[in-house]
């Protein structure tokens, strides 16, 4: 077990990434917890145990399960077993289960231990650290939650092995967005000269590419830990064109990282056409998600508009009443804008101009 980066957040509070060799060494790692522990899982990640622990709950897959019926469960398990306020929840699996352990560690009894076990590759570069955790209500994403960093979130490659392709391209998206925010050019070339190896994800490459990644994650909530000061915010490049895309095509015509790759390629052309982003930069940046499959051509037909523009207008980033938008002036350097509504139909309707 290697350390493998540590953040610090809110009110001094510390997360220490760490590395397990294997699927062996992680279990006996948390072996070391003893029996106060509760474990969750979802109905994917559970089936990596030959046997499950004794304690725990094992959710529906899927975002439908973040919600209080969910929360319910971990509560009653959590209080069944005499869990006291130095026992341990477990989160075990990708974002859905990570944010839902987290909410349940930050209410039970005020405040319990918490170990995240992300196994999908955005949990791992991105849902597990932070200390964001939130339910979804009333049809809304991540409405109700707190901000409560897990003490520890260990990371084993072994359990990537299960993942179908679309969800590893969906935590690849991130990476790459992760890419265009470094303040260095060092994850930018990684994923320009190692595509076969990430694809293929070998082991010693996507220990690279996940400490890469984590380092820049880490570089902008370290500043912003509870995302008041407008630096964690930039984090969100692409999600708001992505975002929209994703509910306005009820999340069913691409997977989340198509939606962010391809809200990423619409920041850009929008920086273009104001001037912010330098057209080769854009360019460049286009290919590198191209070159990984994802779709950045693709424009919404005009009757989708109005369905889209809804989604969007329900946007939390917004300045006297107009949505603003994560740009990009180049390499690492993102800043929040409005964009005209006519500016955002054009880019989302008109011909790709790279
Ligand atoms: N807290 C944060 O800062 C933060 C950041 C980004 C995203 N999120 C949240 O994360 C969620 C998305 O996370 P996700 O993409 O990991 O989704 P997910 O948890 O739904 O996992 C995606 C799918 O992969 C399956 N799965 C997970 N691990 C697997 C494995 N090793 N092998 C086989 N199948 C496996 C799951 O069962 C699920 O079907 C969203 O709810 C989003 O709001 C939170």
């Amino acid at each position: 077990m290697n350390t493998l980066r540590t953040v610090t957040l809110a009110n001094g509070k510390q997360s220490t990434i760490l590395l397990a060799d294997d699927l062996k060494d992680l279990s006996s790692h948390l072996g070391n917890y003893g029996r106060s522990v509760l474990w969750v899982f979802d109905t994917n990640t559970a089936k990596l145990f030959k046997q499950l622990p004794p304690v725990h709950v094992v959710l529906e897959s899927g975002e439908s399960s973040k919600n209080f019926v969910s929360l319910e469960r971990i509560l009653f398990a959590a209080m069944d077993e005499g869990l006291g306020r130095d026992g341990r929840i477990i989160g075990f699996g990708g974002g859905v289960v990570c944010d839902m352990a987290a909410f349940a560690a930050s209410v039970y009894m005020r405040g319990c231990h918490l170990t995240l076990v992300p196994t999908t590759l955005l949990c791992m570069v991105d849902a597990s650290v932070g200390g964001k955790a939130a339910i979804d209500f009333r049809g809304l994403k991540n409405m109700v939650g707190s901000f409560y960093p897990a003490d520890e979130i260990l990371i084993s490659f072994d359990t990537l092995r299960t993942l179908s392709e679309k969800e590893f391209l969906n935590g690849l998206a991130e990476v790459i967005k992760h890419a265009l925010l470094s303040q260095d050019e060092e994850l930018y070339k990684l994923l320009l000269t190692k595509k076969n190896e990430i694809l293929a994800r070998d082991s010693e490459t996507l220990q690279r590419l996940l400490d890469l990644s984590l380092a820049v994650k880490i570089w902008y909530i370290e500043q912003d830990p509870t995302e008041t000061l407008g630096i964690r915010q930039m984090l969100n490049l692409g999600h708001t064109f992505g975002h929209a895309l994703e509910s306005s095509s009820h999340f069913g015509l691409f997977g989340h990282g198509s939606c962010v790759a391809w809200g990423t390629g619409r920041a850009l052309e929008a920086g273009v056409s104001l001037g912010v982003t330098e057209k080769a930069y854009a360019s460049g940046a286009t290919k590198l998600f191209k070159s990984y499959g994802y779709n950045m051509d693709y424009r919404i037909g005009r009757g989708d508009w109005i369905d889209f523009r809804e989604h969007l207008s329900k946007d939390k980033k917004k300045e006297a009443g107009k949505v603003l938008f994560v740009l990009l002036e180049g390499q690492g350097k993102a800043i929040l804008k409005p964009l005209e509504i006519q500016t955002v139909q054009h880019l989302v309707i008109a011909k790709p101009i790279f």
